[in-house]
């Protein structure tokens, strides 16, 4: 190894010489912990604070600590500072940076802090800001959802089960339904940050400190609700790493699934949706294709979301106490989930709220498929008929209809009589898309009111998350 190495290292005193390039080449991090700079940097300046109120430096060096400290977050974001090769990890570059502004006085800030109550420092403020500005990007796929809705509160479609026409709904409730899972997933978000609001630095590489630290200080200034209750835990625990990655593997199933349904929406065979050009895609080959790859994409990109939680599952079961090294692979799942969606969820929201909903296909299928059979059942429980009998009856009717290659409000008087003596022509009264959205009155269900009201709730709800939903600073 180089000297540059020797120099910067931040553990090279009892080694002889210095790693295999094999050794260094496996251990380095710095390629993607690089983006935990300005949260180490803050994690940095309180710890000055803290050595400085310890009489661990005096209000001079102090003062030349915190300055070097702004100059090297300054030369980190103009990007004048850079990791090299050389450098293991982001903790040794900043501490190389350091070195270079202060000489000798640069070494003193190590003292009773160690990567390990660093890293997991780190990592806890990055994902705590990060979650947020997750949570906007989700706020604003949920308006685009919203929005549609607004527009469709009345428009008929024919509801599913087993992608088969079950009965109809309206196409703003179905579109609320996706919104549901989006505001879990916000309070998801929410809840994490809560349990990830303790701080570790102080817990030092294990067992806290002999030096007089003041972690609750520290905690403070950078944001958390408070230091952590056991130094072995704090540096030894990703908890908060695995929990956020679930909430993001379940958010990615979220968008996979109406990714999924943006599919079928736009094929041919659907051709309920129509993307905006802007939001679609084309063929290499075929001049005519008009694409839905962002849904795709969506589908697609859960595999790796969920893949990542997996994959830090699997990483932590059997680690023994405290840390060990197989927790740096924590990192980079963490950073792909956030950037992931980053940059899923812009595109689905500008698809979601361009796209063109084909009001008269949705209203010609929503019957098809005898989708109104359940109508005709209900009809005959109101007139007092037990509701075994009544799908029994029913369920003959469809069958006439199905032979007879008719919709159920064709058939004559005298066929309804032929099912059962209690069919009547007034039975057609119910054999309506309209009347049989209109019928559903209760609250959550899919008639034009109670979606109205579901509409109006899920707006209140997502304006109730724009304050905590947003990107914050890192703490100076
Ligand atoms: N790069 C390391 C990680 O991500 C930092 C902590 C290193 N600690 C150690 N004892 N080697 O986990």
């Amino acid at each position: 190894m180089s000297e540059q190495n020797e120099r910067t290292s931040l553990w090279g005193g009892r080694f002889a010489g210095g790693p295999a390039e094999a050794l260094a080449r496996l251990s380095v991090s710095v390629q993607f912990d690089w983006r935990l700079a300005p949260y180490d940097i803050a994690a940095s300046r309180a710890h000055a604070r803290v050595l400085a109120g310890a009489g661990l430096l005096n209000p001079d060096e102090l003062g030349q600590m915190l300055a070097a400290l702004d100059d090297l977050e300054a030369a980190c974001a103009s990007g004048a500072f850079r990791p090299t090769v050389e450098d293991e990890d982001v903790h040794t570059a900043l501490e190389r940076g350091l070195l270079e502004r202060l000489g000798a006085l640069g070494g003193k800030l190590r003292a009773g802090r160690s990567r390990n109550d660093q890293v997991a420092t780190d990592l806890r403020m990055y994902l705590r800001d990060h979650a947020r500005g997750v949570a906007a990007r989700l706020v604003e796929l949920a308006d685009a959802l919203v929005e549609q809705a607004e527009r469709h509160i009345d428009t008929p479609a024919p509801g599913m089960t087993h992608v088969q026409h079950a009965q109809p709904v309206t196409f703003g409730h179905w579109l609320l339904a996706h919104v549901q899972p989006l505001l879990r997933d916000l309070d998801r978000l929410r809840d994490w940050d809560e349990r990830a609001a303790t701080c570790p630095l102080g817990s030092g590489a294990l067992a806290g400190s002999s030096l007089p630290l003041d972690p609750a200080a520290v905690a403070k200034e950078l944001g958390f609700k408070a230091p952590a209750a056991n130094s072995m835990d704090a540096v030894g625990d990703r908890d908060f790493v695995a929990e956020f990655l679930f909430v993001t593997a379940l958010i990615g199933v979220h968008l996979s699934r109406l990714g999924e349904e943006v599919v079928l929406w736009t094929s041919q065979e659907f051709g309920w949706v129509e993307l905006d050009d802007a939001f679609a895609t084309g063929s290499s080959i075929m001049p005519q294709k008009k694409n839905a790859d962002i849904a795709e994409l969506a589908r697609g990109k859960s595999g790796r979301l969920v893949g990542g939680l997996v994959a830090v599952l699997t990483m932590l079961k059997g680690l023994p106490l405290a840390y060990d090294r197989d927790m740096q692979e924590d990192k980079e799942p963490a950073f792909d989930a956030v950037d992931t969606l980053q940059l899923l969820l812009p595109a689905l929201a500008g698809m979601i709220s361009t796209m063109t909903v084909r009001v008269d296909r949705l209203a010609a299928a929503a019957p098809v498929g005898y989708s109104l059979a359940t109508e005709v059942a209900d009809w005959l429980v109101r007139r007092d008929v037990p509701f075994r009998d009544a799908h029994e009856i029913t369920g003959k009717l469809v069958a006439l209809c199905a032979a007879r290659e008719c919709e159920l409000d064709e058939v004559t008087d005298d066929d309804l009589k032929s099912v059962s003596e209690h069919l009547d022509p007034s039975v057609r009264e119910v054999l309506s898309v309209r009347s049989a959205l209109a019928a559903r009155t209760t609250p959550g269900s899919t008639g034009p009111g109670p979606v109205a009201d579901q509409h109006a709730a899920a707006a209140d709800k997502l304006d109730g998350w724009r304050e905590w939903a947003i990107e914050k600073v890192v703490p100076r």
